[in-house]
């Protein structure tokens, strides 16, 4: 008879947390008799047949390691795989059957998939081509649909709340105006969770466009009773009323190929000639998604990663584990592929910071 075998890799940018997720899904499986397969740098390793088999030497002693043990990608997907051609310019091809080959060739009953959206709707096409797959939420941008919460985020929050709270001393000796911009693509739930952590009087995501003029009034106000400095926490995907996000550079190899970046130092820019008030910005950047994870990120990682298991047991694929209302639930693969959870504008954490005086820039 032959092992019982799961593969597991990790996809998409990486995040605090993913080496415990390959750790719990690693001891568990191992324990219950499972060989495990860890397929090297995301989907590159099922196209290009990247792997090695995992001891639980490998897997001890990572719970608080950050990155991934197997390293990640977040260009490769078998159904549009870039390949280099001349001048740095990329044709794309379709190798999903050979994805598909290569991970038949490992002789698995499953593949554990620890990604963010764009990893988990390339799971759902190769769920429905014969892959069965399970999917762990993974990102620090909070913005899985079907999960209330992501491993990596809370550590990104930590980190951007550190961020803050360390820009709120200099600002408040130097009577400037100081704008922290954090990730989170298109959802703003870094900026909302950091900024009230962080005491920002300003909390600026892209699901709420600014009004300049509101952002310069609030400002302003607080001058005008003494306060000569403020904090805005602002969301790299944050834009004006009627205008546009900041592109940093394009990624055209990649499943979402626009990289956001660089909206603080246009907001300080209109901030200082509208207010004359000295402005500066500070980017937090990859700083959120390095580092240990924090002890929340810690158990979350574990639960989900036994759960996955107990998903595979079951061969409840084409699911992923999700939490919702503090229970983790299955949601299929094909819910998940249809979107991103953006903060909504009335979530209940915006009417707080609203009603302890923080400015959406509306
Ligand atoms: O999705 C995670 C994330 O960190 C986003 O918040 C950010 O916009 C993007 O990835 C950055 O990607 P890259 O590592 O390719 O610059």
């Amino acid at each position: 008879m032959r092992p019982k075998r799961i593969a597991i890799f990790t996809g998409g940018g990486d995040c605090s947390g993913l080496n415990a997720v390959i750790r719990a899904v690693a001891k568990k499986a191992m324990g219950e008799g499972y060989e495990v397969i860890g397929i090297e740098d995301g989907y590159e390793g099922l196209v290009k047949n990247k792997y090695r088999k995992l001891e639980n030497s490998d897997v001890s002693g990572i719970l608080a390691l950050g990155g991934t043990i197997l390293g990640t990608s977040n260009t490769a997907n078998p159904y549009r795989y870039a390949v280099q051609a001349k001048d740095c310019k990329f044709v794309f091809k379709d190798y999903s059957k050979t994805a598909i080959r290569n991970f038949k060739r490992l002789k698995a009953d499953a593949l554990v998939a620890i990604g963010g959206d764009g990893t988990l709707s390339t799971a759902y096409r190769l769920y429905e081509d014969g892959i069965p797959i399970v999917g762990v939420p993974k990102t620090i941008d909070n913005d899985i649909l079907g999960t209330d919460i992501t491993f990596g985020f809370d550590t990104a929050v930590w980190v951007a709340t550190e961020g803050i709270d360390r820009i709120h001393t200099t600002a408040q000796s130097h009577h400037r105006v100081m704008i922290v911009e954090v990730m989170g693509r298109t959802a703003g739930w870094i900026a909302l969770h950091s900024g009230v952590a962080g005491g920002g009087d300003i909390i600026l995501i892209p699901e709420i466009p600014y009004d300049i003029n509101s952002v310069v009034k609030k400002i302003k106000e607080r001058h005008g009773k003494g306060k000569r400095f403020s904090i805005i926490v602002i969301s790299e995907g944050a834009k004006p009323k009627g205008g546009d996000v900041v592109v940093k550079r394009m990624v055209r190899e990649s499943f979402e190929s626009i990289r956001l970046g660089g909206v603080s130092f246009v907001l300080g820019a209109q901030i200082e000639k509208m207010s004359c008030i000295e402005t500066r910005a500070v980017v937090m950047g990859h700083l959120q998604r390095g580092g240990s994870p924090t002890p929340f990120d810690r158990v979350l990682a574990t639960q989900l990663g036994t759960r996955a298991m107990d998903f595979v047991n079951e061969g409840a694929f084409g699911h992923m584990v999700a939490v919702r209302n503090n229970e983790f639930v299955k949601v299929t693969l094909r819910d998940v592929a249809k979107g991103k959870r953006l903060v909504p504008r009335n979530h209940p954490l915006v009417e707080s910071a609203r009603s302890v005086g923080t400015s959406f820039g509306e």
